[in-house]
């Protein structure tokens, strides 16, 4: 069968069979490695991407549920060679380590940010709470999220 949705603001169309993973789909049909997989059980939040905004596993979801959708990967962040301001905040607090973890982390940082939700430590751990890290224990994470909402709110 084939289906119909945007990635990254570009229409695409794949053939697969339905119950094919999202993640594979934007991996191997697209190319688009930068999403990654860790557990590939829904536990992880490494293959993490923006399905109409929210963030979902993109392990656990079929294909098929894509339709008509707007997908959202790590690779819409940069503009060229230009970070986007969480990148660039992750750049200079080591917030990125050995990387696995980190464009599901931008991802779900970037669903924080666009929240509106009050940049408190509390508040970007719990928006993380889905995205395990074995590198970097949580605090440079944190506070690159801290930092791109201080620029993004005072650019
Ligand atoms: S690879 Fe999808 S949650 Fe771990
Ligand atoms: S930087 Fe290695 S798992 Fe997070």
């Amino acid at each position: 069968m084939s289906f119909r949705f945007t990635v990254n603001g570009e229409a695409v169309e794949v053939t697969a069979v339905g119950s094919r993973r999202l993640l594979d789909v934007l991996r191997e049909d697209l190319g688009l490695t930068g999403t990654k997989e860790g557990c590939g059980e829904g536990e992880c939040g490494a293959c993490s991407v923006l399905i109409d905004g929210a963030v979902v596993d993109a392990c656990l979801v079929p294909v098929s549920q894509a339709v008509g959708t707007s997908v959202r990967t790590v690779e819409a962040l940069a503009d060229g060679e230009r970070l986007d301001v969480l990148q660039q905040a992750f750049l200079e607090t080591g917030g990125a380590q050995c990387g696995i973890c980190t464009p599901g982390m931008l991802m779900a940082g970037h669903a924080f940010l666009a929240s509106g939700t009050e940049p408190t430590e509390d508040n970007i751990r719990e928006a993380i709470a889905g995205n395990l890290c074995r590198c970097t224990g949580y605090t440079k994470i944190v506070e690159a999220i801290a930092l791109a909402a201080e620029r993004s709110a005072h650019p």
